[in-house]
């Protein structure tokens, strides 16, 4: 491809969507890395350019698709370029894309990542798919690489980023089929990793000087259900895979994500009262408040279920701090069902959550479906959501002024710190302390935001890390 063979060819790699695509841009990365590719800091002046797309909403694909787009003159200013789409669109458009986008060189698809380097070399001049989904796929052994952290703490603040957390993937795909979801249909069936591979990679992580790890999967609670996981075959599940992690010494924060609430076990419940580094915050998507629309997304659980889990979350560890995802005007949806949404977010009152306006997906059930919500309407009722929840995110936080919090540095800045607390918040700290990012500080929170909090130092690092 390069005639000069002593310029080392240089990728450039944009993600969008889910913690699953970021996980598998690192992925994708370490393989360029491994070949001798190095990342470039401006997308246009790259060899390799990947995009990592997402298709879960129009918008999300629309993004993609328009860089997409405004890379043809990029190409044609550097004609070496190769143009690589990965991710949810590359699966469900295949073919297609090449030929609305000609200057793509590689349609790569989910079950396909690790086979990118091979790929890129062997695309000359034509487009390449390689999409493949198969029912019995094995997610890799997939060693990460970090760099090894520097031990004591004589840099000086700003020090340059360094990895402190880590997502790790633990199963792909889903098996649930919800109306409007393209998922199962991008990431194929659900398949769960194997637990010996997991944990493997947990120990790299935590020698690493990893400091957090969130567990990675479309349906968390499931894990291990669908496929054996051990090497003997005997039967386990998310609740134990959280366990066997949370014993790994060093590791001083665990978190996971999603989950779907009609598999919330009671064992997995408990988790949250008996393993003191399980971080009190539980992403539990419920999407609509009414049983009618709930039904119809087949969610295959009830408002009177979700508010169920949600009270004995609660009674396990009252501290918890929960967030949530919402579709406001699903197909059918009518005012009195929207009401109920609103009526659950008054309920439940959500520390956090993120909204949409349900979006047609190609492939899905429900972009059949022919009772569809005015635009206008479903943007009243997003707008309305956001309004309430935007007020109850502010209250839930206010509740945290004059408490003493744990908080992870995240960066160090000219001015302070910035942090996150264990149920997820951020905290900016208009001081600062000799630390490192990783190391937990316990901050005194003297002031709540909508989205973030403030706070000063109340005790430095040494005393409160584990
Ligand atoms: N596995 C997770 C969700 C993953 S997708 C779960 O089961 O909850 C992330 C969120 O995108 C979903 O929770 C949903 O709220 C939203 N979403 C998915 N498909 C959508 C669509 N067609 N229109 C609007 N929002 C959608
Ligand atoms: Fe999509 Fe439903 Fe699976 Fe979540 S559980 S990924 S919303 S099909
Ligand atoms: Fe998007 Fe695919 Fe994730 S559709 S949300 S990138 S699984």
């Amino acid at each position: 491809m390069n005639k000069n063979t002593m310029k080392q060819l240089s990728f450039n790699i944009k993600t969008f969507g889910c913690q699953m695509n970021e996980r598998d841009s690192e992925i994708m990365a370490q393989l360029l890395a491994e070949k001798g590719y190095v990342e470039s800091i401006d997308i246009e002046d790259s060899d390799v350019v990947i995009l990592n797309t997402c298709s879960i909403r129009a918008k999300a694909e629309q993004k993609a698709m328009s860089l997409l787009g405004a890379l043809r003159k990029a190409k044609k200013r550097r004609p070496g370029m190769k143009i690589c789409v990965a991710g949810c669109v590359a699966q469900q458009e295949g073919e297609e894309l090449c030929e609305r986008m000609p200057h793509v060189d590689l349609v790569i698809g989910t079950q396909n990542i690790y086979e990118l380097t091979e790929l890129l070399e062997a695309t000359r001049g034509t487009s390449k798919v390689a999409i493949s989904m198969s029912d019995a796929y094995e997610i890799p052994a997939f060693i990460p690489v970090l760099p090894k952290l520097l031990q004591g703490k004589e840099l000086p603040p700003p020090f340059p980023a360094r990895p402190f957390r880590k997502f790790l993937t633990i199963m792909q795909g889903c098996n649930n089929y919800c109306t409007y979801c393209v998922v199962p249909y991008t990431r194929g069936r659900e398949i769960s990793r194997k637990v010996e591979d997991i944990i493997n990679e947990a120990h790299v992580l935590v020698d690493a000087g990893i400091h957090e790890i969130t567990l990675l999967g479309q349906n968390v609670n499931s894990y291990g259900r669908t496929n054996p996981v051990t090497t003997d075959g005997s039967e386990y599940s998310f609740s134990l895979l959280l366990r066997e992690v949370a014993a790994i010494p060093g590791l001083k924060r665990l978190r996971f994500t999603t989950s779907n609430p009609k598999d919330l076990s009671p064992e997995l419940m408990r988790c949250f009262n008996e393993i003191e580094i399980l971080c009190p915050q539980f992403h539990l998507p419920v999407q609509s408040g009414s049983n009618a629309v709930l039904s119809k997304m087949n969610r295959k659980y009830t408002r009177e279920l979700y508010l169920q889990r949600v009270e004995e979350l609660r009674s396990f560890r009252p501290d918890i701090a929960l967030s949530t995802d919402v579709i406001v005007g699903f197909p059918g949806e009518t005012d009195a069902n929207f009401e109920q949404t609103m009526e659950l977010l008054e309920h439940v009152r959500f520390h956090s959550s993120f909204s949409f306006k349900y979006s047609d997906r190609p492939g899905t059930r429900s972009a059949d479906f022919d009772d569809k919500v005015d635009e206008l309407v479903k943007s009243q009722r997003l707008a309305r959501f956001q309004k309430r929840q935007d007020e109850i995110c502010l209250e839930q936080n206010s509740l945290y002024v004059g408490k003493n919090l744990p908080v992870m540095i995240e960066k160090v800045t000219e001015d302070g710190m910035v942090g996150r607390t264990e149920t997820n918040h951020i905290v900016h700290i208009e001081e600062k302390i000799e630390c490192l990012p990783g190391d937990i500080v316990h901050i005194a929170i003297n002031h709540a935001g909508q989205h973030s909090l403030n706070g000063g130092i109340s005790s430095t690092p040494a005393t409160y890390n584990k």
